[in-house]
């Protein structure tokens, strides 16, 4: 430095008189630092400066330099700003003169300031912003500020810096007039996307040893465009759904994000199926992707559906997902039952196992929501038996019977296996046809009915009824008369059965001294095919009547004849005359015989017992009675009203024949006949004798007309039997009556059949018969006669004893029996 100072003011001596020194200092030296010896550098002694007042001169221009005239050196006055003092001019040197007086001199002093790195670049604005739309192409340009650094040359700026960024690059651009201007060129597309904000530092450097810095921040905000489609979240969004969901139920939500801002990223969600079943089913909140059930789903009819979303933001770009909704099976359908049968009629006697009927289950529902079980009503005659997948047989299972139950009501029930198990039930209800299976049934086992004798013919007796179980046709009775023979008459002509009603007749009229019941079957038949049938046994009884007077078998009636009883004069009180027999072929009451005297010669006399018919003496007889007493006894028979006979009883009291006789010659009431008496017996005789002949005749003819029926007549039980009051024989073991002879009657053979209900055991009639004494015979009789039960006709009747009789009785009851052998009714 020393060597260019003097080699400047050489230069300056050479052309200039005047001294001429210059010095370079830097600048921003400290106040008082030394610029230079400048009485040295001039040669001048320091004295001279002293002497010469040596002073520096500046014109109008700052003083930062002064002169120590004492040290002959150049101070620094003032701190120096290059910058301050020249800018950017270089170089940069201040210019002033050191005068010296006496003598005057002038000395020219440039002192050269040099510039150090005093300043840092700056950047006028800390900051700069800029707005760059993300579609700028690269290449763009985009202006920076400058910064300024007051140094010059090397310590002026030197060059930019960015911090590392892939979008821009800096490039420095020299413009004609050596100002270096700044740019960032984009050399990658912006996404604003990735990066929407880049800060950026740009650094201005300068050449300075140590070089010097200054930085700018640079904003970038990149604006967005519609560069970015809408995307989902995920490309297929899978859902289920129960299906008794309601409607409303957000099924699912599906999102897409659209990476632009703004409008560009404002996304709206549509359903894009074509197809109207998911469209009626779904729907899409178009703004915030949720998927909506709008409808009922049914998991029969639809299990699946796929909808297409798309997204769409407003600048039309779109995006698009499958979202599957998987629809979850609810029990929520009944098991349906069909019943496959066009009849519900089946036949009573149909085996057992035969098929009633089909029937089909469905169940809409899957899995066990679709399993179905199905069960009958207990306590019938049926089961369900399964056969293929959701068919079932109904069958029956054991033996119907119409009578039983003529109709079912068979319930089948269904549930399927869902939790919790729904289920519906069917009624079938079945008819049970009939089949003739029941006979008709009488309602008694037998029958037993009365009917009084001499009724009107075609009298309803009584009614037979039947019931049959079965059902019309079949349960339709009809009455049928079985042929059987009473007494070798067809029964038809006793009886008569009406078919419908059973109601049975008397086809004539009965006579009880005729037959006193008889025996005969009805059948009661249904109308089935092949009908059934049961029969019964009908007995009849024909009750007695009081339509027999009583008849009077002694003292026989022989018209005029004089037949008359004798009674010595020397009988004693209670001198049995004789005994008035009479009998009545009723029975019962109406046969119960009471005697009495009506008339008599003397009443005094005679007595005629009332049951027995014994007629005694009262008193003793004497002279003074007549010969000839007439005695009128009545005989009436129990019934009601009671019928009656009259005997007329002759009785002679006298001790010999001739008396008698001479005596009935005399009876008053004939001798008006007697003149004519031989005639009238003649003439009588006659008659008898023709009457006798034609009656034999008659009887001969008749009785062989009637021999046949007279033989089976025979042959019957029924018992014709002249009714004798018990008491009848209570006297003849005290009894005076001639002749008695052992009879044997009638004796049934058939105790169960008997009438005879009084000859049990305890209180049987019982004859003790004297072989050897053929006057006597004692009859122990029971205490419980016949008499003792007068209102049970039908009981009284007789019995297997032995009876004895007078001859007399036993003729005029064979007679009797014959005219009741020939039937009345011809
Ligand atoms: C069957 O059902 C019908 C109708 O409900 C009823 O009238 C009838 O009495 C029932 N039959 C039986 C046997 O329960
Ligand atoms: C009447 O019924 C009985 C059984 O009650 C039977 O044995 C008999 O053969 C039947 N008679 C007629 C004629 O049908």
């Amino acid at each position: 430095m020393r060597g260019e100072v003097l080699l400047f003011i050489s230069i300056l001596s050479l052309t200039s008189v005047v001294g001429h020194v210059s010095y370079s200092i830097p600048e921003e030296m400290a106040k008082g630092s030394l610029i230079g010896n400048i009485a040295q550098d001039l040669g001048l002694d320091r004295k001279r400066l002293t002497s010469g007042k040596a002073r520096i001169f500046t014109g109008d221009s700052a003083e930062y330099i002064e002169l120590n005239r004492e040290r002959g050196v150049l101070l620094i006055k003032e701190k120096i700003d290059r910058e301050a003092l020249c800018g950017q001019t270089t170089p940069c040197a201040l210019h002033f003169q050191v005068i010296l007086e006496n003598p005057m001199e002038l000395y020219t002093v440039v002192v050269e300031i040099t510039d150090i790195n005093d300043n840092t670049p700056t950047f006028e604005k800390a900051e700069m912003k800029f707005k760059i739309s993300e579609s700028a192409v690269i290449g763009a340009k985009f202006m920076l500020e400058r910064a300024i650094d007051a140094d010059v040359g090397m310590n002026s700026l030197q060059r930019y810096t960015l911090t590392k960024t892939e979008n821009f690059v800096l490039k420095l651009k020299e413009q004609p007039d050596g100002e270096k201007i700044v740019e960032m060129v984009l050399q990658k597309p912006l996404d604003r996307e990735k990066q929407e904000e880049i800060f950026l530092v740009l650094t201005a450097v300068d050449g300075g040893e140590p070089n010097l810095s200054g930085t700018a921040q640079i904003h970038v905000t990149v604006l967005d465009i519609n560069d970015n489609a809408p995307v989902f979240t995920k490309t297929v969004y899978k859902a289920t759904i129960p299906e008794n969901a309601s409607k409303g139920t957000v099924i699912t939500t599906v999102s897409a994000s659209d990476a632009d801002k703004g409008s560009n990223s404002r996304v709206t969600y549509s359903i894009s199926n074509t197809a109207a079943g998911v469209r009626d089913m779904f729907e899409m909140n178009e703004v915030n992707g949720d998927l909506i059930l709008k409808s009922s789903l049914d998991y029969e009819k639809a299990r699946f559906y796929q909808i297409h979303v798309q997204a769409s933001d407003e600048g039309g770009l779109t995006d698009s997902c499958k979202i599957t909704v998987e629809v979850i099976d609810i029990n929520d359908n009944k098991p349906v039952i069909n019943i496959m049968s066009q009849t519900n009629v089946i036949l009573e006697d149909s085996k057992s196992a035969t098929v009633v009927t089909m029937v089909n289950v469905q169940d809409l529902d899957s899995g066990d929501n679709g399993k179905v079980q199905c069960a009958i009503n207990e306590n019938i005659p049926f089961t369900l038996k399964p056969t293929s997948s959701n068919f079932f047989n109904l069958i029956t299972d054991s033996d119907l019977d119409r009578e039983r139950a003529a109709e079912y009501n068979i319930t089948v029930t269904c549930s399927d296996e869902g939790v919790p198990s729904l289920s519906s039930s069917v009624t079938l209800t079945l008819q049970i046809s009939d089949v003739n299976d029941n006979a008709p049934v009488f309602e008694r086992s037998s029958y037993e009915a009365y009917i009084v004798e001499n009724n009107t013919p075609g009298l309803s007796i009584f009614t037979v009824r039947a019931r049959d179980a079965d059902w019309n046709q079949n349960a339709r009775v009809s009455y049928i008369l079985e042929d059987s023979s009473v007494n070798g008459v067809p029964v038809s002509s006793y009886v008569s059965v009406s078919a419908d009603s059973g109601v049975i007749h008397a086809v004539r009229s009965f006579d009880y001294e005729q037959i006193k019941d008889f025996h005969f079957r009805v059948k009661a038949q249904d109308g089935g095919s092949p009908p059934l049938s049961s029969n019964v046994s009908v007995k009849i009884m024909i009750q007695d009547q009081n339509d027999n007077p009583p008849q009077v078998l002694y003292p026989v009636q022989t018209g005029g004849s004089l037949v008359a009883e004798m009674v010595p004069r020397s009988a004693d009180v209670g001198y049995l005359v004789t005994k008035v027999v009479a009998v009545d072929v009723d029975s019962g009451q109406n046969a119960w015989l009471s005697y009495k005297l009506q008339k008599a010669t003397d009443r005094a006399l005679f007595e005629v017992g009332l049951q027995n018919g014994e007629i005694r003496t009262i008193r003793q007889v004497t002279d003074k009675d007549a010969v000839k007493q007439r005695l009128t006894v009545i005989v009436e028979d129990n019934g009601q009203p009671s019928r009656s006979a009259t005997v007329i009883v002759n009785v002679a009291v006298a001790d010999s024949f001739p008396e008698v006789l001479s005596e009935f010659t005399d009876f008053p009431h004939d001798k008006e006949y007697n003149d004519n008496l031989t005639f009238y017996l003649v003439l009588a005789l006659a008659v008898v004798s023709f009457l006798f002949i034609t009656c034999l005749v008659v009887i001969i003819s008749v009785k062989i007309y009637r021999w046949r029926q007279s033989r089976v007549l025979y042959h019957s039980s029924l018992p014709v039997i002249p009714y004798y009051p018990p008491r009848y024989s209570d006297t003849l073991g005290t009894g005076t009556l001639p002749h008695v002879y052992n009879y044997e009657v009638c004796r049934t053979t058939d105790s169960r059949r008997s009438d005879c209900k009084f000859g049990g055991a305890g209180s049987q009639n019982v004859l003790i018969m004297d072989p050897s004494s053929t006057g006597t015979m004692q009859r122990i009789q029971s205490e419980k006669s016949i008499l003792d039960e007068p209102d049970s006709p039908l009981e009284v009747s007789f019995p297997q004893d032995t009876y004895l009789l007078h001859p007399l009785i036993v003729q005029a009851q064979m007679r009797y029996i014959a005219t009741l052998r020939s039937p009345r009714q011809e």
